[in-house]
């Protein structure tokens, strides 16, 4: 299947694309056809609630989400990848969370599978959980058939990261599909 992976630090070489990485080595070598998108460094405004697009039409706001928006109709899978800001994803992974809004028909209960990958520094459950259940609100929402999250606690540097149980859990998650 196709698999969009949304990247949203900042950090090109961070823990959370790290983590990314090794999902997507697990998915390729499952012969799935892996494209990456790294929002972070996109140009993309926030959703100004204008309701022009009627949740189902164009937005007003010419910029890269128009070509997310593309792969992601044209994609089986999305995986929301990001570091843990303040407990919850970053604000440019949230940015184009919003944007969905102008093809919501077009997200909503169509078959989308998806999958969460966060990176912390603390190691702790609770810092986490937040994205976590945001994450599944709007997979029970939108209807996308959750394939499974990798929750990175205890990795707050590539390095941390690397020597973490979360490794091989994001490869296990990729080889799962
Ligand atoms: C603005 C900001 C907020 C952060 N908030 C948290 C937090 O609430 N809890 C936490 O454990 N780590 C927090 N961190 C640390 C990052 O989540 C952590 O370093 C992560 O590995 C960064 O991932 P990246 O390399 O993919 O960007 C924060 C970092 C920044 C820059």
């Amino acid at each position: 299947m196709k698999i969009l992976v949304l990247e949203g630090s900042p950090h090109k070489k961070g823990s959370s694309n790290l983590l990314a990485d090794n999902f997507i080595k697990g998915a390729t070598e499952n012969g799935h056809e892996v494209q990456i998108y790294d929002v972070a460094h996109a140009k993309i405004g926030a959703c100004q609630g204008c309701n022009a697009c009627g949740m189902n039409g164009d937005c007003v706001q010419k910029d890269d989400m128009g070509k997310i928006k593309e792969l992601i109709l044209n994609t089986d899978m999305v995986v929301f990848v990001s570091p843990i800001y303040y407990f919850g994803i970053s604000a440019q992974l949230k940015t184009v969370i919003d944007r969905f809004y102008s093809f919501n028909s077009g997200l909503m209960n169509k078959g989308y599978k998806s999958a969460l990958i966060v990176a912390a520094w603390d190691n702790s459950e609770q810092v986490t959980s937040f994205a976590r259940d945001h994450y599944l609100g709007i997979c029970s929402y939108l209807g996308f058939e959750n394939k499974g999250m990798i929750l990175g606690g205890g990795c707050g540097t590539p390095q941390m990261t690397q020597n973490s149980i979360h490794i091989k859990k994001a490869y296990e998650l990729g080889k799962s599909l």
